[in-house]
């Protein structure tokens, strides 16, 4: 992480983590609230990588805080959702914004904190037409800015999830949840949220384990 990103994320860090007792600057965190039995699921996620056009010649160091699988750009949430999807033998969906997010990070700092000004609903490229068949959601994002990334916010709005169990695992550098799960509780009220893993952005890799036995219990 480069300086820029160090100083940006210490500042985010205390004033996320004095806003909220969920936050942790560990590996990983969960509360261990059980839901109903899940039957069919899917695995939701947002992450950066497959909502950003890098370059083909992306370098080392730009890239340092993602991951390569098999040569594949993974992000951190990607990576979680799918596990979880491996774990649960279920289908995978991307959130993904019809208009791409900068390859510059910072850039993509600068925007997302834009768009959370405007309040804005980024429309979405495709649609999760089996969504009504599942009981249960896996969903995974990172936290941007203390809060959901605005695609997902329009992600809710497209998709009544009434009744289902949505487990929220988030992939952050420092502030936890923040008011994510309260937020989710919002915007679902009749679904059954909950607090399920909290990872660091550079702990994910080594967090595999822990993510498939959480969602291997849950499974029971
Ligand atoms: C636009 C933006 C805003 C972010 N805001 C925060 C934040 O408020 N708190 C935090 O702990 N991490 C923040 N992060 C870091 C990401 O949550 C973290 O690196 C995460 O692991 C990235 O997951 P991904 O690879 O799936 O996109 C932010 C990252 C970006 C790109």
């Amino acid at each position: 992480m480069n300086r820029i990103k160090k100083v940006l994320f210490t500042a985010i860090t205390l004033s996320a983590l004095m806003l909220s007792a969920c936050g942790d600057t560990s590996g990983s965190s969960s509360n261990d609230v059980k839901a109903a039995p899940v039957n069919k699921s899917a695995a939701v996620y947002f992450s950066r990588v497959g909502n950003t056009d890098f370059p083909g010649d992306i370098d080392a160091v730009s890239s340092a805080s993602l991951n390569y699988v098999n040569g594949e750009l993974k992000g951190n949430a990607q990576l979680m959702a799918e596990w979880i999807a491996d774990e649960a033998g279920c289908d995978v969906f991307e959130i993904v914004s019809e208009e791409s997010y900068p390859a510059d990070y910072n850039e993509t700092v600068d925007l997302a904190k834009k768009e959370q000004g405007e309040n804005k609903r980024p429309k979405l490229k495709q649609a999760f037409d089996n969504i009504s068949d599942c009981d249960t959601v896996w969903l995974v994002f990172p936290n941007w800015w203390a809060d959901l990334p605005m695609p997902v916010y329009s992600f809710f709005e497209e998709y009544d999830l009434s009744g289902k169990n949505i487990y929220v695992f988030i992939t952050h550098e420092g502030s936890g949840y923040s008011s994510t799960i309260e937020t989710i509780k919002e915007l679902e009220p009749d679904a059954n949220v909950v607090e399920a893993l909290s990872v660091k952005g550079g702990s994910v890799p080594g967090e595999e384990s822990s993510i498939r036995d959480y969602v291997k219990k849950q499974l029971g």
